[in-house]
């Protein structure tokens, strides 16, 4: 799986998916799509030893869950992309798919570059979201507004 130690979780390690989740997004909970979700009741993928990165897939929809490489910039977060399509491919997937907010430009540039292209934005989604996730900041990246959701799509044939 590419040049990192990378593994697919197992129930024993819920805790520590929880725990760092939690470090990186303030809790292992994701709204997407106006859906509160438990990222804990997901695969992941995991770096090991664990703590490096953690990729969480959905293996019925082939959404990329979430995503983290810690430190960035060491390709970290390549190789769990890489790790994913491949789990969603052997399980039939034609295509995977992501979302990320408007702010995330480091993640826009990523994924782009990795072969996703944007399929849909969604004015005012992270709004709703923040109803159900009050946690999720008003200001993201680059001191921008978090307000929409943008989609990509990644063909995996
Ligand atoms: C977005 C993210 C998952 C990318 O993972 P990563 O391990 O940093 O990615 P890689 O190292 O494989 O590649 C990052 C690219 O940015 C460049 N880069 C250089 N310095 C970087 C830095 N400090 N941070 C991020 N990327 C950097 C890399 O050279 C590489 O460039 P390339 O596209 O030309 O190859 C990671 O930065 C991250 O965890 N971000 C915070 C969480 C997040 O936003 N997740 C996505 C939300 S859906």
């Amino acid at each position: 799986m590419g040049a990192h130690r990378l593994r697919l979780s197992g129930p024993a390690d819920r805790e520590a998916v929880a725990a760092f989740l939690t470090a990186h997004w303030g809790s292992p909970q994701m709204v997407l799509c106006g859906r509160l979700f438990d990222l804990r009741d997901f695969p992941a993928i995991v770096t090991e030893p664990m703590g490096q990165g953690l990729a969480t897939f959905d293996p019925e929809t082939g959404e990329l869950m979430s995503l983290d490489a810690d430190p960035p910039g060491a390709g970290i977060g390549t190789s769990l992309v890489e790790a994913v399509a491949a789990e969603l491919k052997a399980r039939g997937h034609a295509v995977m798919r992501v979302t990320t907010t408007n702010d995330n430009l480091d993640a826009l540039r990523f994924y782009q570059r990795r072969g996703f292209r944007l399929i849909a934005v969604r004015p005012g989604a992270v709004e709703v979201a923040r109803r159900l996730k009050p946690s999720i900041p008003l200001i993201g990246a680059h001191g921008i507004p978090i307000r929409d959701e943008i989609e990509l799509e990644r063909d995996l044939g």
